[in-house]
């Protein structure tokens, strides 16, 4: 294989048929774009990782990791708009740097795009039966045996924290249904999910709302201090707190922001993607690092960061300042909230998928048939589905959200370079969104997201790697010989 078929370029006529001829409808406005941002956004990352961020490694500094975090993210969407208002299709930065960059390196991005959607909504998943879980005990459903609520790892964990025999077989099977319920909504087709997930969206939103809102009034302000608080290294030599602690609950809540790139997979159901995309990548993302600033505040400040809860931190800090109603409806919200997420995140990578097979690169049968009545390609969402609820239901959560992060930062740091690329190699290209001082952005972009990967720990770099080897490798055996670009 030579340096230019890794290098060759998808022609611009070739994505004008792709437009023509896609079988999608355009039915979604910049505010349900928006929204599909917004509710690819918000789930387990605020409600749930907040706990484990705050009380182990940033304390009330939790809000200067999202910050940190969010930083990174936008300057990712300032280039990701750039690369949407250039190529509007769907496809996402696979396409942009397939049109621009090279098949290769699109490949690869794509691939990480699979850890970014894929993994994200199975870690999501996993967050969900938590909360599920919860939702049921404060009903009043107690004995619901534990092997049918945990991957097998944690429930051998949590049987030796509590002194019992590991069961023979465990399954994390609310996790495992969820998806499929996910799955079937996808197969009916996009309107329903549109609409369903503008009543999720507006929903979870209204919960996080509530959360500042009644939150504010039991706020200790003596909770915030000392804001950054002292380093600490424990026995086991793993440190907390301090400016380092602030970074690793950076790479923690980075998983909260993930999501706000899936709106560019939808350009071809959008009514103007040239507009709207940029204007709703860039929307989404501003509104939840503001929501999220608030809630970390909030939380930081009714609870001491020592005491947050780090199952369902937020649902618990109501409770412990006695306000369990509210608790309640947390729950509720986040029970149905995280759905939107999942909803989204797979919705996506079918999308994804969809241009992939119909450049060649995957097998088209499988992953670019298009349902004659729901008009959704429902055999790759089935397929999807079936591998997301298999692996949500043996693996633990902190194994998933680190998985989904490095593959997410890794892929944005990839856009920020080629985004930078192609301005210097085509400045002429017409770019309807064009990123003012972009070598600072986008160099800003790299910088940020490499440096959230180095908080990642060693056997997630393990993980990564062997993924991209696994991705290579299908590349040549496959990919590179069905290319249409062959022909
Ligand atoms: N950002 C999404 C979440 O926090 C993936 O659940």
């Amino acid at each position: 294989m030579n340096l230019d078929k890794l290098l060759r370029k998808k022609p611009l006529e070739a994505y004008q048929d792709d437009i023509k001829t896609s079988q999608l409808t355009r039915t979604l406005g910049k505010w349900e774009l928006t929204a599909i941002g917004v509710g690819a956004v918000i789930g387990g990352g605020i409600f749930v990782l907040t706990g484990v961020a705050a009380n182990q490694y940033a304390g009330p500094a939790l809000a200067l990791s999202f910050v940190l975090a969010g930083m990174g993210c936008l300057f990712a969407a300032f280039c990701y708009a750039e690369f949407a208002s250039i190529l509007p299709v769907s496809g996402s930065a696979y396409a942009y740097s397939y049109g621009t960059i090279g098949e290769f390196f699109a490949w690869f991005i794509g691939w990480n795009l699979i850890l970014e959607y894929m993994m994200g909504a199975t870690t999501v998943a996993v967050s969900w039966s938590k909360y599920f879980v919860k939702l049921l005990h404060l009903s009043g459903v107690h004995n619901l045996p534990p092997w049918l609520l945990n991957d097998p790892i944690t429930a051998r964990e949590e049987a030796l924290k509590l002194g019992m025999t590991p069961p023979a077989f465990s399954i994390n099977l609310p996790a495992a249904l969820i998806v499929w319920v996910v799955t079937y909504i996808l197969v009916k087709g996009i309107k329903e999910s549109a609409k369903t997930n503008n009543i999720i969206v507006a929903l979870k939103v209204a919960a996080v709302l509530f959360v500042v809102v009644v939150g504010v009034s039991y706020i200790n302000p003596a909770n915030w201090q000392p804001f950054i608080p002292a380093k600490v290294v424990d026995s086991a030599g793993v440190s907390h707190y301090g400016l380092s602690g602030v970074l690793t609950a950076a790479g923690i809540v980075f998983f909260a922001f993930i999501g706000f790139d899936a709106v560019s997979t939808q350009s071809q159901e959008a009514v103007n993607p040239v507009k709207d995309i940029p204007f709703a990548i860039i929307t989404s993302l501003i509104v939840c690092t503001a929501l999220y600033i608030l809630v970390s505040l909030t939380l930081t400040g009714m609870t001491h960061y020592t005491a947050l809860d780090m199952g369902a931190p937020v649902a618990s800090a109501f409770s412990a300042v006695g306000l369990n109603w509210a608790s309640l409806l947390i729950t509720i919200a986040a029970v149905i909230g995280l759905i939107s997420v999942m909803l989204v995140m797979l919705l996506s990578q079918t999308r994804i998928f969809l241009n992939m097979a119909k450049d060649g690169l995957l097998p088209p049968k499988m992953f670019a048939t298009i349902h004659p009545r729901f008009k959704t390609p429902w055999k790759s969402t089935i397929l999807l589905g079936a591998i997301a609820s298999l692996i949500a239901a043996v693996t633990p959560i902190e194994k998933a959200t680190k998985m989904t992060s490095i593959g997410t930062l890794f892929a944005f740091a990839m856009i920020c370079a080629a985004v930078l690329v192609l301005r210097k190699k085509q400045p002429n290209l017409h770019r309807p969104f064009k990123v003012k001082y972009l070598p600072l952005v986008a160099g800003l972009g790299l910088g940020f997201n490499i440096l959230l990967m180095f908080s990642l720990d060693v056997s997630t770099w393990f993980r990564l790697l062997i993924w991209s080897v696994v991705g290579i490798a299908v590349y040549f055996l496959y990919s590179a010989k069905h290319s249409k670009l062959n022909k």
